[in-house]
């Protein structure tokens, strides 16, 4: 092997907000798969990530939550480290960009890309509501597309005509939050000037990108490149910009530094200097990214650095969206599922397994087929590959003492051609076309079941043990093998291996060795066959159910949405905020009545739900269990307001009563919303939450 190389590798930092879920893991996943197949070569590989903590939803969601961001952010590193852990991801450091070290770097690059030039102030008019009081992101305002007409658009593009435009050129614009009407103000903000550095741009994307990446990055420059804004109006959550009081760094100036911070953090805690590990040209650093985020690594990214005389990565490695069943993930569907959900369902090799089965290294989205994935699993996984140890393991302890021989001329040309595809799967590896691997692996289980067959061992132990032993020696080497190059794939399972022959964590160069000798230990449960059963409960669980969710509809939907990708970037996810279209044929079925509350409790033992009477006019009194308790901390507020109701909704039975009817209310997931009130006048125009 060439020498050992020096290899930073990060996968992007996840929001604080959410919870990591399955299409977060085809990042993670492939990162750490890679990571681990370079420190099996003897590399000096670490993997760095970090919790990405600024920026408006955060500070949002922990406002709707009644919490600090810091409480926030610290919740989300523990349930965050634990699914990374649970899911066998191994970072060398998971840290956080709200840490002193991000903060002093986000400075002093700051300050060293003013020194180029490149930083200018200009003062522009943006949307703020008043409500809020915040100054709105654009994809915290929706309206009528300038261009087109479109209604309902985002203030950065119009989905229908696909045009760009500042969030203050939208005709009718309203707070997603609120939906108040918000006002323009002037603001000064600060401005990182791109065009300065066009021509190194333009030669760094093509040699440090794709062809398909770098070609639409190109297209960027057939015009000015504009100046990107890397400040935001208090109140924000993130670091002051020095010299600009009440102004922050945009959180997208800091996350990316956040790789910075955590490796040095890193060499802190393991007396190393960062000084041999970012800024050495020796080492490599490379960066694996989603698709939707290609714009501020491969453009903003390499900018700051160069400016600020960083080194910039060697590779951006961009993959694409997980899909499943073929769709974007979705909520009403079930298949928006959580890490955690998914592990409480199903064992992590599974999904390891599965997604190195699908990822080419393409930035082509990735499906994962439910059916597919359970077929896979329990054909090749555990049909293929893990039986070889199951029925070899257990049969040379039950009978042969568990004691390995010399093998024999065909054995070692059984053995000699898994060996021989070593180079092969490590070339699949380095260039992270994992798919690759199980396709190569299976070829080598056929060839060693099909051996297995053959031979019979099962008919020739009560015979002859010493035929047998050899048998089962050869079949035993073959899946040692195979378990050493399916180690970035499976650690776990791959250690278990290990431990079986009672050797150490395999490195990829025993893989040349033969086992010819001595005892092996018992067989340790590897992987068993995953049910569909599984599966559909993973599913259910993971779903909204419109038909069940029933009057605590909205908190169910405020904390499943938890999920909610809800920054200025494109997402994967079906529009959240909606649930499947339905036909007016459905809606007809219900029938709305307004009533007037006249009386409104809190429920012993709940707390979620309040239970309202209603005067509904001719149809009498209605007692209706409804579970917006979190945003009526003083249920009296509610006697006097006139509600819309689903008057003809089955009575259903409640642990604290019958409920007859369902109150309709409004709010954004994620944020406390509260009932429609369109009559009473004296809430008209004021904000529901
Ligand atoms: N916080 C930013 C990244 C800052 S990096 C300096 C961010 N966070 S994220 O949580 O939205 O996404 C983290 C990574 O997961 C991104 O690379 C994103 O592309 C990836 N994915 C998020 N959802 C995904 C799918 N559904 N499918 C595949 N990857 C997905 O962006
Ligand atoms: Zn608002």
């Amino acid at each position: 092997m060439s020498e050992k190389r020096r290899i930073v590798v990060t996968s992007a930092l996840p929001y604080a907000n959410g919870d990591i879920h399955i299409g977060h893991l085809v990042e993670y996943l492939q990162t750490d798969f890679w990571v681990r197949f370079q420190k099996m070569r003897g590399n000096e590989c670490l993997y760095i990530c970090a919790d990405d903590t600024h920026g408006t939803p955060i500070m949002l969601r922990a406002r709707a939550e009644g919490i600090t961001p810091e409480e926030l952010i610290a919740r989300s590193h523990a349930l965050h480290s634990k699914d990374f852990a649970d899911f066998e991801i191994a970072f060398d450091n998971y840290y956080s960009t709200n840490t002193p070290e991000n903060k002093k770097l986000s400075t002093s690059i700051y300050e060293s890309m003013k020194k180029t030039g490149a930083v200018t102030t200009r003062t522009s008019p943006q949307l703020f509501c008043e409500h809020c009081n915040i100054f709105l992101p654009d994809r915290y305002v929706k309206g009528t597309c300038p261009k087109c007409g479109a209604e309902g658009q985002y203030g950065d593009s119009c989905d229908k005509c696909g045009s760009t435009y500042a969030a203050e050129e939208l005709a009718n614009p309203k707070c997603t939050v609120c939906s108040n009407t918000p006002t323009l103000r002037d603001s000064e903000h600060v401005y990182f000037e791109l065009e300065p550095f066009r021509e190194f741009l333009r030669k760094w994307i093509p040699e440090h990108t794709t062809s398909d990446v770098s070609n639409k990055l190109l297209e960027w420059f057939d015009e000015p490149l504009r100046g990107w804004c890397i400040s935001r109006d208090a109140p924000y959550f993130g670091f002051e910009i020095p010299g600009h009081s009440g102004k922050y760094f945009y959180v997208w100036l800091d996350a990316p530094i956040g790789y910075i911070a955590s490796l040095q953090n890193w060499c802190d805690k393991n007396g190393e200097k960062i000084e041999d590990w970012w800024q050495n040209n020796d080492a490599e650093l490379y960066h694996f990214i989603g698709k939707d985020i290609i714009r501020f690594h491969c453009l903003f990214w390499p900018g700051m650095l160069h400016a600020a005389q960083y080194k910039t990565p060697n590779k951006v490695f961009v993959h694409g969206f997980l899909t499943v069943n073929g769709e974007k993930m979705s909520k009403s569907k079930g298949t928006f599922v959580s890490a955690r959900t998914y592990l409480d369902h199903l064992p992590p090799a599974a999904l390891r397994y599965y997604y190195a089965c699908k990822l080419t290294g393409t930035t082509d989205d990735m499906d994962l087929n439910l059916q597919d994935f359970v077929q896979r699993v329990n054909s090749d996984m555990v049909g293929k590959i893990t039986n070889l140890a199951s029925r070899g393991a257990q049969m040379l302890n039950k009978n042969l003492e568990g004691r390995l021989c010399e093998i024999d001329e065909e054995g070692r040309k059984l053995i000699e051609f898994a060996q021989s595809r070593a180079d092969v799967i490590a070339e699949h590896y380095e260039n992270r076309h994992f798919s690759q691997v199980p396709v190569e692996l299976t070829k080598i289980a056929d060839a060693a079941n099909e051996y297995f067959d053959r031979k019979e061992p099962w008919k020739s132990v009560k015979v002859d043990k010493d035929v047998t032993r050899v048998t089962l020696t050869v079949i035993l080497n073959v899946f040692r093998i195979l378990s050493i190059y399916l180690k970035p794939i499976l650690p776990a399972y791959s250690d278990k291996v290990a431990k079986m022959f009672n050797e150490e964590s395999y490195q990829w160069s025993d893989a040349n060795k033969i086992l010819e000798s001595g005892t092996i230990g018992a067989y340790e449960y590897l992987a068993t066959r995953i049910d569909v059963k599984a599966v559909e409960a993973m599913v259910a669980s993971s779903k909204i159910n419109p038909g069940e969710s029933g009057e605590v509809q909205h908190e169910s939907r405020a904390s499943k949405n938890k999920n909610k990708k809800p920054a200025a970037e494109a997402s994967s996810v079906e529009t959240p905020d909606l649930k499947p279209e339905i036909q007016f044929a459905d809606f007809e079925k219900i029938d709305l009545r307004v009533g007037k509350v006249v009386a409104c409790e809190t429920v012993p033992k709940s707390s979620k739900l309040l239970k309202v009477t209603i005067d509904a006019g001719k149809l009498g009194t209605r007692t209706i269990f409804s579970g917006i308790r979190a945003s009526y901390q003083e249920p009296e507020t509610l006697v006097g307001k006139e509600v819309v109701f689903v008057a003809n909704l089955a009575p259903r039975k409640m642990s604290v009563g019958v409920s007859e009817g369902m109150i309709l209310y409004a709010g954004e997931p994620g944020v406390s919303g509260g009932v429609v009130s369109p009559i009473d006048e004296a809430s008209a125009g004021t904000p529901v939450t």
